[in-house]
């Protein structure tokens, strides 16, 4: 993957990327076969980026539509070009109700999230999850990664997980992927819990 390009946009706008380096290959297909993703689903990937995880998913399931969210016009041009049949759309994950809706998808099976959750202000985290799960199917799965050493130390780590407890009923974890920089593990988020509006 374009690793010139994401590097580019870590110095644009290092809080919007909130890593150093893409997702390794290794990491993106843990990541699909922890979705447990097939052809039939309908699939929303947030924070596609240069697109590692999004060549995993079309490896898996070719024919599913999909849906890749990238708020960096640089980024969301080259995701374009090079997946020329996934839609792309330059929105945040805080919008994704009404991005679903207009896609024309508010049943969605699998949400694949390469978003920097850490990062995120404790609200805008909340609200993207609420979004999410709000999106999914009763049965859907978020599978979501976050880095080891973020996990175990930051208090952004601790913080996630209860952002997780907080918007799905059962949330487990993925073996750590070490052939990633840094290494990582996937969040496997299932029952995701509707809010009353
Ligand atoms: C850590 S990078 C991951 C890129 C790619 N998925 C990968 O694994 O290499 C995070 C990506 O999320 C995007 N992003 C940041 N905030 C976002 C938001 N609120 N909604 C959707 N995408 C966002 C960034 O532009 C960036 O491309």
């Amino acid at each position: 993957m374009d690793v010139g390009l994401f590097l580019r946009e870590v110095r644009k706008a290092p809080g919007r990327m909130g890593a150093i380096l893409p997702s390794s290959k290794y990491l993106s297909r843990l990541m699909v076969s922890s979705a447990e993703v097939q052809d039939d689903h309908v699939i929303v990937e947030l924070g596609a980026g240069t697109g590692p995880v999004t060549a995993a998913i079309r490896d898996t399931a070719p024919n599913a539509p999909l849906l890749a969210l990238e708020p960096g016009a640089e980024l969301a041009a080259h995701l374009r070009k090079t997946f020329p049949d996934v839609d792309v759309s330059e929105t945040y994950v805080q919008d994704l109700v009404e991005t679903a809706t207009e896609w024309g998808h508010t049943d969605i099976d699998r949400v694949i999230s390469g978003l920097p959750w850490t990062v995120f202000p404790e609200e805008s985290a909340n609200a993207g999850l609420a979004a999410v799960a709000q999106v999914l199917k009763k049965d859907g799965i978020l599978v979501t990664f976050t880095y080891v050493h973020a996990n175990a130390l930051l208090p952004g780590g601790k913080r996630l997980r209860q952002l997780l407890n907080t918007h799905f009923g059962d949330v487990s974890t993925s073996r750590i992927e070490w052939r990633n920089a840094p290494p990582a593990l996937v969040y496997i988020c299932r029952q995701p819990k509707k809010s009353e509006a």
